[in-house]
């Protein structure tokens, strides 16, 4: 990947990340199960440690935006669980292909790359 592109991808993928926390946490409060909300809570968790392996690469301090953590709980009451969860599932599988060819050039983002399949698995299983 020529390197102007690769840096854009490592912002937008650190910039993902930073969203992603703040989204899982609002959707650990907006859920009904009690497992589903402990599950959001621990990917919260594991997209904080992405971000910062984004930031060590980017060397830039970015802010998360409060969008995905403002749309998806109320996506969570329209849609429900059934739908919603599916939807979550294909944003980590996209990361996954977003983040090969980064994980290529810098081998600690293979480990990202794992925990996002991981992640939309996950998703998946709360259904
Ligand atoms: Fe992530």
């Amino acid at each position: 990947m020529p390197q102007q592109n690769e840096r854009k991808t490592l912002l937008k993928a650190q910039q993902g990340e930073l969203d992603a926390v703040l989204m899982y946490h609002a959707l650990a409060d907006a859920v009904k199960e009690k497992k589903d909300a402990e599950t959001f809570r621990r990917l919260a968790s594991e997209e904080g440690r992405h971000a910062a392996v984004f930031k060590a690469l980017t060397g830039e301090n970015l802010k998360p935006k409060k969008t995905l953590a403002t749309l998806l709980p109320i996506l969570y009451k329209l849609l429900g669980k059934k739908r919603l969860y599916p939807i979550i599932a294909k944003f980590e599988y996209n990361a996954v292909n977003t983040y090969a060819p980064v994980a290529a050039n810098h081998p600690e983002v293979e480990s990202v790359k794992n925990d996002e399949k991981r992640h939309g698995d996950t998703v998946l299983g709360l259904l």
